[in-house]
């Protein structure tokens, strides 16, 4: 590794979380440079997949590629300019990021990059392919159906399942491959299960239906650190509507709180939580940093909610603090899985 890494930091992209990529990006970029001394080239992924340089020093921004050759090619008004590139950190929520389609980009021009790999992110990027990924792996998780399609089949599936789980039933209807709740709906009856199901499938080729769970959610952050796996100690969101909406997580208005160690755990559920924390992430091959999202019920029972694999990073966000909490800085972290990442 030369002294100075040159770190591509590329954020934005095409979801719903473009907005709160780009803040967890300013995260990432000011550890990089200020905590770090690591030289830094911004690119912003448009909507539309379009790459923009963003120059350091202000000025317009400007189209670029990555090139074989480890090279970030920035297109100026002088022709072509070319900058080093030793590694990729796709900072982004959802698509191309957390779906693992950027990684295969890295992955074909040889550039290491911070992360899941592509074939670990489509896996936890898609709730119906996690659950069935958690069952094969004995990690407890919702109970649940999954539905390919909308037609009388398939919602007469939803409609037994929703019947069979319990007196007052009520379920949380999910599209398979989004994220910040968003094609996500509660349904207390079965009108409003076939509304929530035709909406979810309006962003999602696969939708879930789930048993609602009423208890906490907790949340881990799992990463790699000199070689090793790390579970922090649960934080948690409390969230006094129960339902960690967009708006919950996003808005000024939010009445939702987090803390980063929860209080009232016993031992033993916090020790399981992170056995199963663990599990899921070398289970399902992740490298690098995850969260893993748990809830747990009234009645003391653990199951995993979903896995990211790329979480949020911004001021609010609980992954940088549940790993701060554990004595190891994001900046420590970042510098270990860099270097460890070039050394290879
Ligand atoms: N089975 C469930 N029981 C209770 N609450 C749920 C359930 N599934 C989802 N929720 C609520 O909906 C939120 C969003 O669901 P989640 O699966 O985490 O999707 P996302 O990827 O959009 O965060 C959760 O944080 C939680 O508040
Ligand atoms: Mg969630």
């Amino acid at each position: 590794m030369t002294n100075r890494p040159s770190i591509l930091v590329v954020y934005g992209g095409g979801g719903t979380e473009h907005e709160v990529s780009m803040i967890s990006a300013r995260y990432i970029i000011d550890t990089l440079r200020k905590d770090l001394s690591m030289n830094v080239s911004e690119v912003l992924i448009d909507h539309k997949g379009v790459w923009n340089y963003k120059n350091i020093d202000g000025g317009p921004e400007l189209p670029c590629f990555l090139k074989p050759g480890k090279l970030l090619s920035i297109q100026t008004k002088d022709g072509a300019k070319d900058i080093p590139i030793d590694l990729a950190i796709p900072c982004i929520h959802g698509p191309p990021g957390e779906t693992g389609d950027i990684q295969s980009h890295f992955s074909m021009y040889q550039l290491p990059y911070l992360g899941a790999t592509p074939e670990a992110s489509i896996i936890c990027f898609n709730k119906v392919s996690t659950k069935l990924w958690l069952n094969a792996l004995n990690i407890p998780n919702t109970p649940f159906v999954f539905l390919d399609s909308m037609n009388e089949k398939n919602l007469q599936l939803a409609n037994t399942f929703f019947q069979q789980i319990g007196k007052r039933p009520e379920v949380f209807v999910k599209a398979s491959s989004q994220g910040s709740s968003v094609g996500c709906y509660p349904a207390t009856d079965l009108v409003e299960l076939k509304t929530a199901l035709t909406s979810a499938f309006e962003y999602s080729p696969y939708v879930l239906v789930e048993k609602r769970l009423y208890g906490r959610e907790l949340e881990i952050s799992v990463f790699e650190y000199q070689g090793k796996v790390h579970t922090s100690y649960p934080g948690e969101i409390v969230c006094p509507g129960k339902f960690y909406s967009y708006d919950e997580k996003y808005s000024s208005n939010s009445t939702t709180s987090t803390a980063i160690r929860a209080s009232n755990l016993p031992d033993t559920v916090v020790e399981e939580m992170q056995t199963l924390a663990r599990k899921a992430f070398l289970g399902l091959k992740i490298r690098h940093l995850s969260r893993i999202d748990f809830f747990l019920t009234d009645r003391q029972e653990i199951f995993v909610n979903e896995i990211n694999t790329f979480p949020g990073l911004t001021p609010i966000s609980m992954f940088p603090k549940m790993m701060e909490a554990t004595g190891i800085t994001f900046a420590a972290f970042l510098k270990d899985t860099i270097q460890r990442s070039l050394n290879r």
